[in-house]
């Protein structure tokens, strides 16, 4: 099975596509229309109808967060590309900056036009070096040709961007937490109000999107509300989605499928099945902060509705797939390991909990557990959920739906006094 190509369209095994190779493909296209034709709140309204939805991981939509920055805040305006892509299993940013750096870089430039923000900045994470690096390199192309700098194309819009490593904590994802992170502040998350949109950095109006949802607006300007909407499987989702397949499949990658694709399609067809003699257990389906997806899910539509009524999140996109021989207690432990030393330490719940719960999972895994450590676990992952920030919620999803749908497999860990799968 088949699909448009739109975001990977220019995806080459060995190397980035050209400016000259994205321009044949249509690049900058949306941009000279947009500078040329629309009043910056077009692109607003022009994102709002197509249903663009952040890819980040919280689903907001584009267009109206574009719209949250008042017709007179103060200037200079920031736009904020988000490539930290810390979450686990997660590497779509990463492949599409390797891909087609320049439809970051137009996305950026439309979406910053859209808030008249003028002053770019691509946070990145310090592992992605090469990536950091082809981004500067493009950046620079695309200002030698005219896309970027002083009244782009002869407009009167301006724009820069700079490229950012991040000090490379998982915290510095968090969007408040990442704009103190830029100001060469301590990178705690700060709740809102004021919202970034409002007061950002240097207390400035700030946009901040994430890499794939950047690279999705170029091609809704220049194709199209309905087109967009149409290369969805679901009657409520738009476009397309990276997903990041990993774990027990036979041929784990990024791949670019309809929005609403089936979880089954995903792992049989695109992902070419399980090994022999594997069979599906469970998936996170969004990155190591979402819940466990059971088989009675196998055949969910990955959309953001869906899963939503379904009591579970799309999260990032990133699909980790155990098979029946894989011990989850020895899974979530492993992710509650990276959660407890990625805690910022801000808050309580959060800096107490994580190590707590980790230590609970060890002993169960180690043959020490007890019964009451079901409840424990229970508990606190409850207590996690009065931290300050979205990190522990997230961090606890893997514990709390590992008790909802697996809480044999801890028993047996109890009954045992072993690991049942070593
Ligand atoms: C702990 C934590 C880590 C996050 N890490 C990332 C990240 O690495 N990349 C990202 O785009 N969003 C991340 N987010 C979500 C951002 O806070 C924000 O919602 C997103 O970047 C906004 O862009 P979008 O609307 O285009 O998705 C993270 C959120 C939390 C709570
Ligand atoms: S929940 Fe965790 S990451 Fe968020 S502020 Fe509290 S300690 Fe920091």
């Amino acid at each position: 099975m088949t699909y448009p190509q739109v975001l990977l369209q220019n995806r080459k095994p060995d190397r980035i596509a050209t400016l000259e190779e994205y321009q044949q493909s249509g690049g900058y296209q949306a941009l000279k229309d947009v500078l040329h034709k629309h009043p910056y709140k077009d692109v607003q309204e022009i994102l709002i109808e197509a249903v663009l939805l952040g890819r980040g991981g919280a689903a907001f939509p584009a267009g109206m967060k574009l719209r949250t920055v008042a017709e007179d805040a103060p200037f200079p305006r920031y736009m904020v590309c988000n490539a930290d892509e810390m979450e686990p299993g997660t590497f779509k940013d990463r492949v599409l900056i390797h891909a087609d750096p320049h439809m970051i870089i137009e996305g950026m430039i439309i979406d910053g036009y859209g808030a008249l923000a003028e002053k770019g900045i691509i946070f990145i994470r310090p592992e992605y070096e090469s990536a950091a690096r082809i981004l500067e390199r493009e950046i620079n192309i695309a200002k030698e040709a005219g896309f970027l700098g002083k009244n782009i194309l002869g407009s009167e819009f301006s724009m820069d961007i700079v490229v950012h490593r991040s000090g490379g904590r998982y915290i510095c994802g968090e969007v408040t937490a990442q704009l103190n992170a830029l100001m060469g502040k301590r990178p705690n998350p700060q709740q809102p109000p004021p919202y970034p949109t409002e007061k950002g950095l240097w207390g400035m109006p700030t946009v901040l999107q994430n890499v794939e949802t950047l690279a999705n607006i170029p091609h809704i300007i220049r194709n199209g509300v309905e087109w967009y909407k149409n290369l969805a499987k679901t009657e409520t989702g738009a476009g397309t989605k990276l997903f990041c397949v990993s774990g027990r499949v036979n041929k784990p990658g990024c791949f670019e499928l309809p929005m609403g694709v089936r979880l089954s399609e995903i792992i049989e067809v695109h992902a070419g099945g399980m090994p022999p003699g594997s069979e599906y257990k469970a998936c996170l389906p969004g990155g190591a902060s979402t819940r466990y997806l059971p088989e009675e899910f196998y055949d969910i539509e990955m959309d953001f509705d869906p899963m939503r009524e379904a009591g579970h999140r799309l999260g990032t996109g990133a699909i980790m797939v155990f098979d029946q021989k894989t011990c989850l207690v020895g899974a979530t432990l492993n992710l509650t390991e990276f959660f407890a030393r990625e805690s910022c330490g801000w808050c309580t719940p959060c800096r107490e909990g994580l190590p707590y719960i980790r230590d609970l999972l060890l002993r169960l895994e180690e043959g020490e557990g007890r019964e009451e450590f079901i409840p424990m676990l229970e508990q606190m992952s409850k207590h996690l959920w009065s931290s300050y920030c979205a990190f522990a919620p997230g961090a606890t999803s893997p514990v709390e739906s590992l008790i909802t749908y697996f809480e044999d497999e801890i028993r047996e860990h109890v009954s045992q006094k072993k690991c049942p799968f070593k």
